[in-house]
């Protein structure tokens, strides 16, 4: 059931500090300051990764993609469903990895196959035991985030979020004492941003919008489309997330005083982003800022939703869950079917 939650996507937002336990565990050794990961014992790879993603699980992919080149990996991320290995080299020695929450969508199963027909190894990051991606692929690592009910992907996406920075640490053979203590504070992160949200408040400022928007650079960028695709998944209202650096280049026509504007503003791009929230506030918008430095910000900005400090590559993930919730609030404020909205599926079986 919902154990008194009004819907399963709340349940499962509150459930992220759980979840992210479950995914961490056996897998980081603290005495050490290690990663390792069971199920990829067998895996070799020192070539070039491709991720394959659809939807939510892509902005995941773009997020690990980016864990997995700052260590020196060549990684690129294609939208499953514009996956095409003819024109994208693959050779014997790439890995393509499925980031899959069900395992059995149908864009991201036939990316996998034809990766396995073209003699790549194939590795499936999924949340179902024994799903068809699980079973295509070569390797299979679990995100244990537990059964998702909702339909919009919550708590799966921050366990696909740590299980890319554990990938990413396997593939490197790199980790650090650092590393693995963010890892291991991470749940209890979670938790303070769960226990001291305002998303409710700021969710009620701004539920007549009919447009938002959400910006962010560097690893907060995949969690400005994130935060757009939620909010249009339950709202129905229209949002759209960009690189932070790219609002100037068109988007900013759209931008008006009622046109909120969310913007991440943490670790160490907020100087950068901080120009372009001055954009848009020229142009009148209103701006939340989600941060982890409250004083550099708040006196340019109209309203501030706090995250602990996680370091440069794991804000971003609590930076997420302040949107979830806003997300949340809009919608249960409209009256929203939130566990089902319309036209949507929670895994997409057909190309
Ligand atoms: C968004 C959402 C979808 C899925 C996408 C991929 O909340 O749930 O965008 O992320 O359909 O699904 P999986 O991860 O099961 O392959």
């Amino acid at each position: 059931g919902k154990s008194g939650y009004d819907h399963y996507m709340l349940k499962e937002i509150h459930e992220q500090p759980t979840a992210i336990r479950k995914c961490l565990r056996e897998r980081v050794n603290e005495l050490e300051g290690s990663v390792g990961v069971e199920e990829l014992s067998e895996l070799e790879c020192d070539g070039p990764v491709q991720f394959v993603a659809c939807g939510t699980s892509y902005h995941a992919a773009l997020y690990g993609a980016r864990l997995l080149r700052e260590r020196g990996i060549r990684a690129q991320c294609f939208l499953a469903s514009e996956y095409d290995v003819g024109m994208v080299p693959v050779s014997s020695d790439t890995l393509v990895v499925g980031v899959t929450q069900s395992g059995e969508t149908a864009d991201t199963m036939s990316a996998l196959r034809a990766a396995n027909r073209s003699g790549a190894t194939t590795l499936a990051l999924t949340n179902v035991v024994g799903s068809s991606a699980a079973r295509e692929c070569d390797h299979v690592m679990y995100i244990r985030a537990g059964p998702e009910i909702g339909v919009a992907a919550t708590k799966t996406f921050a366990s696909q979020q740590v299980a890319l920075a554990m990938l990413s640490s396997v593939l490197s053979e790199e980790s650090s004492m650092e590393f693995v203590e963010r890892l291991r504070d991470l749940p209890d992160q979670i938790q303070q941003v769960l226990d001291g949200s305002q998303a409710r408040g700021v969710a009620e400022a701004y539920e007549d919008s009919d447009a938002y928007f959400f910006i962010g650079r560097g690893y907060n960028a995949p969690v400005a489309l994130e935060g757009a695709l939620k909010m249009k998944e339950i709202t129905y209202k229209h949002a759209e997330g960009f690189a932070a650096g790219e609002l100037k280049h068109g988007p900013l026509a759209l931008v008006t005083e009622k046109t909120p504007v969310f913007a991440m503003l943490t670790g160490s791009d907020i100087s950068k982003t901080l120009g372009n929230v001055k954009e848009v506030e020229a142009r009148s918008a209103p701006v939340v800022a989600v941060t982890d430095s409250p004083d550099t910000v708040s006196r340019y900005v109209d309203h501030v939703l706090e995250v602990p400090s996680a370091g440069s590559r794991f804000t971003p993930i609590l930076a997420n869950i302040q949107l979830q919730l806003v997300s949340y609030w809009v919608a249960n404020r409209m009256g929203r079917s939130i566990d089902k909205p319309r036209n949507l599926a929670k895994s997409v079986t057909v190309e």
